[in-house]
Protein backbone atom coordinates (compact mmCIF):
# COMPACT_ATOMS: atom_id res chain seq x y z
CA UNK A 1 0.00 0.00 0.00
CA UNK A 2 2.73 2.73 0.99
CA UNK A 3 4.63 1.34 -2.07
CA UNK A 4 1.79 2.23 -4.12
CA UNK A 5 1.08 5.67 -2.67
CA UNK A 6 4.75 6.75 -3.00
CA UNK A 7 4.12 5.14 -6.88
CA UNK A 8 1.21 7.69 -7.22
CA UNK A 9 2.87 10.47 -5.50
CA UNK A 10 5.83 10.13 -7.87
CA UNK A 11 3.27 10.00 -11.31
CA UNK A 12 1.43 12.84 -9.96
CA UNK A 13 4.76 15.22 -9.38
CA UNK A 14 6.09 14.07 -13.02
CA UNK A 15 2.86 14.77 -14.47
CA UNK A 16 2.36 18.51 -12.96
CA UNK A 17 6.11 19.12 -13.40
CA UNK A 18 5.52 18.38 -17.45
CA UNK A 19 2.47 20.37 -16.99
CA UNK A 20 3.56 23.42 -15.86
CA UNK A 21 7.26 22.90 -18.08
CA UNK A 22 5.16 23.16 -20.84
CA UNK A 23 3.52 26.20 -20.07
CA UNK A 24 6.53 28.48 -19.86
CA UNK A 25 7.22 26.57 -23.03
CA UNK A 26 7.67 29.31 -26.17
CA UNK A 27 4.62 30.19 -27.48
CA UNK A 28 5.63 29.76 -31.14
CA UNK A 29 5.38 26.01 -32.06
CA UNK A 30 6.78 24.69 -35.26
CA UNK A 31 4.75 24.27 -37.87
CA UNK A 32 4.47 20.72 -39.52
CA UNK A 33 4.15 22.24 -43.13
CA UNK A 34 7.27 24.02 -42.18
CA UNK A 35 9.38 20.92 -40.84
CA UNK A 36 7.88 18.68 -43.33
CA UNK A 37 7.82 20.85 -46.81
CA UNK A 38 10.32 23.67 -46.26
CA UNK A 39 12.57 20.98 -44.91
CA UNK A 40 13.46 23.07 -41.81
CA UNK A 41 13.69 21.16 -38.71
CA UNK A 42 16.63 22.63 -37.37
CA UNK A 43 17.96 26.47 -38.49
CA UNK A 44 18.32 26.97 -42.87
CA UNK A 45 20.35 29.43 -44.39
CA UNK A 46 17.97 31.87 -46.92
CA UNK A 47 19.42 34.07 -49.28
CA UNK A 48 19.15 37.96 -47.68
CA UNK A 49 20.16 40.24 -51.00
CA UNK A 50 21.58 39.65 -54.60
CA UNK A 51 24.95 39.06 -53.55
CA UNK A 52 23.88 35.61 -51.67
CA UNK A 53 24.79 36.76 -48.24
CA UNK A 54 23.01 34.10 -45.98
CA UNK A 55 21.13 34.48 -42.51
CA UNK A 56 20.11 31.60 -40.35
CA UNK A 57 16.16 30.85 -39.25
CA UNK A 58 14.86 29.05 -37.28
CA UNK A 59 11.91 26.69 -38.31
CA UNK A 60 10.18 28.97 -35.39
CA UNK A 61 10.99 32.18 -37.14
CA UNK A 62 9.93 30.16 -40.43
CA UNK A 63 6.34 29.32 -38.41
CA UNK A 64 5.67 32.77 -37.72
CA UNK A 65 6.09 33.74 -41.06
CA UNK A 66 3.85 31.37 -42.64
CA UNK A 67 1.30 32.55 -39.67
CA UNK A 68 1.31 36.10 -41.39
CA UNK A 69 1.12 34.43 -44.48
CA UNK A 70 -2.24 32.85 -43.50
CA UNK A 71 -3.55 35.82 -41.87
CA UNK A 72 -2.53 38.56 -44.58
CA UNK A 73 -1.83 37.15 -48.00
CA UNK A 74 -3.97 33.37 -48.32
CA UNK A 75 -6.87 35.26 -49.80
CA UNK A 76 -5.01 36.33 -53.10
CA UNK A 77 -2.18 33.93 -52.86
CA UNK A 78 -3.31 30.52 -52.03
CA UNK A 79 -0.49 27.58 -52.37
CA UNK A 80 1.54 30.58 -53.40
CA UNK A 81 -0.19 31.12 -56.43
CA UNK A 82 -1.82 34.85 -57.21
CA UNK A 83 -5.50 34.50 -57.75
CA UNK A 84 -6.19 37.83 -59.13
CA UNK A 85 -3.32 37.45 -61.68
CA UNK A 86 -2.32 34.22 -62.12
CA UNK A 87 0.42 35.11 -64.22
CA UNK A 88 2.42 36.73 -61.37
CA UNK A 89 2.72 33.87 -58.74
CA UNK A 90 5.06 33.52 -55.96
CA UNK A 91 7.00 30.73 -57.77
CA UNK A 92 10.58 30.93 -57.41
CA UNK A 93 10.64 31.38 -61.18
CA UNK A 94 8.15 34.47 -61.25
CA UNK A 95 9.89 36.14 -58.57
CA UNK A 96 13.17 35.39 -59.94
CA UNK A 97 11.67 37.50 -63.11
CA UNK A 98 10.55 40.44 -61.90
CA UNK A 99 12.59 43.54 -62.37
CA UNK A 100 14.54 43.72 -59.78
CA UNK A 101 14.56 40.02 -59.06
CA UNK A 102 12.30 39.14 -56.10
CA UNK A 103 14.27 36.22 -55.50
CA UNK A 104 15.39 37.29 -51.35
CA UNK A 105 14.88 38.16 -48.46
CA UNK A 106 15.90 41.95 -48.83
CA UNK A 107 14.03 42.70 -52.50
CA UNK A 108 11.07 40.82 -51.26
CA UNK A 109 10.68 43.06 -48.03
CA UNK A 110 11.41 46.13 -49.89
CA UNK A 111 8.31 44.81 -52.53
CA UNK A 112 5.78 44.49 -49.75
CA UNK A 113 6.88 47.85 -48.12
CA UNK A 114 6.35 49.47 -51.55
CA UNK A 115 4.46 46.84 -54.17
CA UNK A 116 5.76 47.50 -57.96
CA UNK A 117 4.39 46.19 -60.94
CA UNK A 118 6.17 42.69 -62.12
CA UNK A 119 8.59 45.12 -64.59
CA UNK A 120 9.29 47.71 -61.95
CA UNK A 121 8.35 50.53 -63.56
CA UNK A 122 5.56 51.46 -61.71
CA UNK A 123 3.73 51.19 -58.19
CA UNK A 124 0.67 48.27 -58.49
CA UNK A 125 -2.32 48.93 -56.23
CA UNK A 126 -3.04 45.14 -56.28
CA UNK A 127 -0.95 43.40 -53.86
CA UNK A 128 -1.27 44.72 -50.26
CA UNK A 129 1.09 46.73 -49.26
CA UNK A 130 2.70 46.26 -45.39
CA UNK A 131 3.94 49.64 -43.67
CA UNK A 132 6.01 49.76 -40.51
CA UNK A 133 3.01 50.33 -38.32
CA UNK A 134 1.48 47.33 -39.34
CA UNK A 135 4.55 44.94 -39.48
CA UNK A 136 7.91 45.35 -38.08
CA UNK A 137 11.38 44.77 -40.01
CA UNK A 138 11.27 41.33 -38.01
CA UNK A 139 7.98 39.88 -38.63
CA UNK A 140 8.70 41.69 -42.23
CA UNK A 141 11.64 39.50 -42.81
CA UNK A 142 9.89 36.14 -41.34
CA UNK A 143 6.89 36.98 -43.86
CA UNK A 144 9.51 37.01 -46.34
CA UNK A 145 11.67 34.23 -45.27
CA UNK A 146 8.39 32.23 -45.59
CA UNK A 147 7.98 33.20 -48.61
CA UNK A 148 10.89 32.78 -50.32
CA UNK A 149 11.76 29.34 -48.57
CA UNK A 150 8.11 27.89 -49.94
CA UNK A 151 8.75 28.72 -53.50
CA UNK A 152 12.09 27.26 -53.17
CA UNK A 153 11.12 23.90 -51.26
CA UNK A 154 7.22 23.20 -51.23
CA UNK A 155 5.98 21.16 -53.95
CA UNK A 156 3.43 22.52 -56.13
CA UNK A 157 4.62 26.06 -54.69
CA UNK A 158 2.58 28.91 -57.30
CA UNK A 159 2.07 26.24 -59.68
CA UNK A 160 -1.88 26.12 -59.39
CA UNK A 161 -1.83 22.50 -58.49
CA UNK A 162 -3.17 21.77 -55.12
CA UNK A 163 -2.87 19.11 -54.18
C1 LIG B 1 -5.99 41.46 -52.62
C2 LIG B 1 -5.15 40.41 -53.12
C3 LIG B 1 -3.73 40.33 -52.59
C4 LIG B 1 -3.31 40.25 -51.28
C5 LIG B 1 -4.15 40.27 -50.02
C6 LIG B 1 -1.87 40.12 -51.33
N1 LIG B 1 -1.45 40.13 -52.63
FE1 LIG B 1 0.48 39.91 -53.28
N2 LIG B 1 -0.10 40.24 -55.17
C7 LIG B 1 -1.40 40.39 -55.60
C8 LIG B 1 -1.40 40.70 -57.02
C9 LIG B 1 -2.62 40.94 -57.89
C10 LIG B 1 -0.05 40.74 -57.43
C11 LIG B 1 0.48 41.12 -58.80
C12 LIG B 1 0.58 42.65 -58.74
C13 LIG B 1 1.15 43.35 -59.94
O1 LIG B 1 2.17 42.90 -60.47
O2 LIG B 1 0.58 44.41 -60.31
C14 LIG B 1 0.74 40.41 -56.24
C15 LIG B 1 2.11 40.29 -56.24
C16 LIG B 1 2.84 39.82 -55.18
C17 LIG B 1 4.26 39.51 -55.22
C18 LIG B 1 5.18 39.59 -56.43
C19 LIG B 1 5.20 38.25 -57.14
C20 LIG B 1 6.20 38.17 -58.27
O3 LIG B 1 6.32 37.07 -58.87
O4 LIG B 1 6.88 39.16 -58.56
C21 LIG B 1 4.62 39.10 -53.96
C22 LIG B 1 6.00 38.67 -53.50
C23 LIG B 1 3.42 39.17 -53.14
N3 LIG B 1 2.37 39.60 -53.91
C24 LIG B 1 3.39 38.83 -51.81
C25 LIG B 1 2.29 39.07 -50.97
C26 LIG B 1 2.31 38.93 -49.54
C27 LIG B 1 3.50 38.44 -48.74
C28 LIG B 1 1.07 39.29 -49.09
C29 LIG B 1 0.60 39.37 -47.66
C30 LIG B 1 1.14 40.45 -46.87
C31 LIG B 1 0.26 39.64 -50.26
N4 LIG B 1 1.04 39.51 -51.37
C32 LIG B 1 -1.08 40.00 -50.20
C33 LIG B 1 -2.53 40.29 -54.82
C34 LIG B 1 -2.53 40.26 -53.43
Amino acid sequence: MRKTLAALTTCLVMTLSLVLGWSVAPAVAIDTYVSRYLQAREPVEIEMDSQGTLQEFTPERLSAGKKLFELHCLNCHVGGATLPDPTISLSLEDLHGATPPRDNVGSLMAFLREPMTYDGTDVTYWCRQVPETWMSQAELEELAAFVLRAAQKAPGWGTNQFD
